[in-house]
């Protein structure tokens, strides 16, 4: 599995295809995909009639996470969560060169991206832990949890889950304006190696 291509700044560079994403981690990505748009359209738009399947999405986005987290001890190198926690050095030697333009090539999330996919699950898990305990008056719907804690605590938990979903867009939004970047201007598709596992790795890297 060889290939070599130029890479952009840098004709030397040497790409090879490697197999990064195994087929759980992409399955997972694209299942989260659907629960988590599922989830914040029957949030947004919620009606007496919905609500219960508001909660079915957050009890699979909940699932898939707590799948992850194991996989994140059992799953291939680039997909362990170790690969989350980029070191400082490591972190700022890639920020360095961020602007320029030529694929980065590595086998598995960049550490840039490694930690916005850290703040993406946090998000995701607070979101979870935050519905159980929420409630809506109007609707006479409240989440499994909410009966066991107080008045107070049902309003802040419901607040927070009001705000963890505006961050949860905003980490969307930024999750795809950094997927354009890396096509546009780094001349990087990230989007084919979650599709099929396989990416154009920078030779010698692992
Ligand atoms: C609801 C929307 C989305 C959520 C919650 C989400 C979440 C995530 C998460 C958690 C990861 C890390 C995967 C892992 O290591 O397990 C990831 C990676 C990735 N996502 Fe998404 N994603 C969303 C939408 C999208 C869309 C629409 C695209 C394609 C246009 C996309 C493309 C990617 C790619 C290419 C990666 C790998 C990035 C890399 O190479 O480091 N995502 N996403
Ligand atoms: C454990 C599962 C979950 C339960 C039991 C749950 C429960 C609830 C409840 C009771 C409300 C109504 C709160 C109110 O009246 O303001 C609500 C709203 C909402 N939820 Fe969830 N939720 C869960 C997971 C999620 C997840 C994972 C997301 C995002 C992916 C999400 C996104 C939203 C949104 C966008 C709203 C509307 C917020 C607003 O405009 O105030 N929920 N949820």
């Amino acid at each position: 599995m060889k290939a070599s291509a130029s890479g952009g700044e840098n004709p030397d560079a040497v790409f090879v295809e490697k197999r990064v994403w195994d087929i759980p981690t992409r399955l997972f990505h694209w299942a989260l995909v659907m629960t988590v748009i599922t989830g914040l359209y029957l949030g947004e738009f919620r009606e007496f009639s919905t609500i219960e399947l508001h909660f079915y999405a957050g009890y699979a986005t909940a699932a898939l996470l707590a799948f992850r987290i194991l996989w994140g001890f059992t799953g291939s190198k680039p997909s362990r969560i170790r690969a989350l926690f980029p070191s400082p050095k490591r972190f700022f030697k890639y920020t360095a060169t961020l602007r320029k333009r030529h694929p980065s090539g590595i086998a598995g999330h960049n550490p840039l991206g490694a930690l916005s996919v850290l703040a993406m699950i946090t998000a995701l898990l607070f979101q979870v832990i935050t519905g159980l305990f929420s409630e809506d008056d109007g609707l006479f719907s409240e989440g499994p949890l909410a009966g066991y804690a107080g008045g107070s605590t049902v309003l802040t938990m419901t607040s927070l889950h009001h705000t963890g979903s505006r961050v949860i867009m905003a980490l969307i939004g930024i999750h795809i304006l950094a997927i354009l970047f890396y096509l546009l201007w780094k001349r990087e598709n990230l989007i084919k190696p979650m599709l099929t596992g396989i990416k154009l790795i920078r030779r010698n890297t692992d």
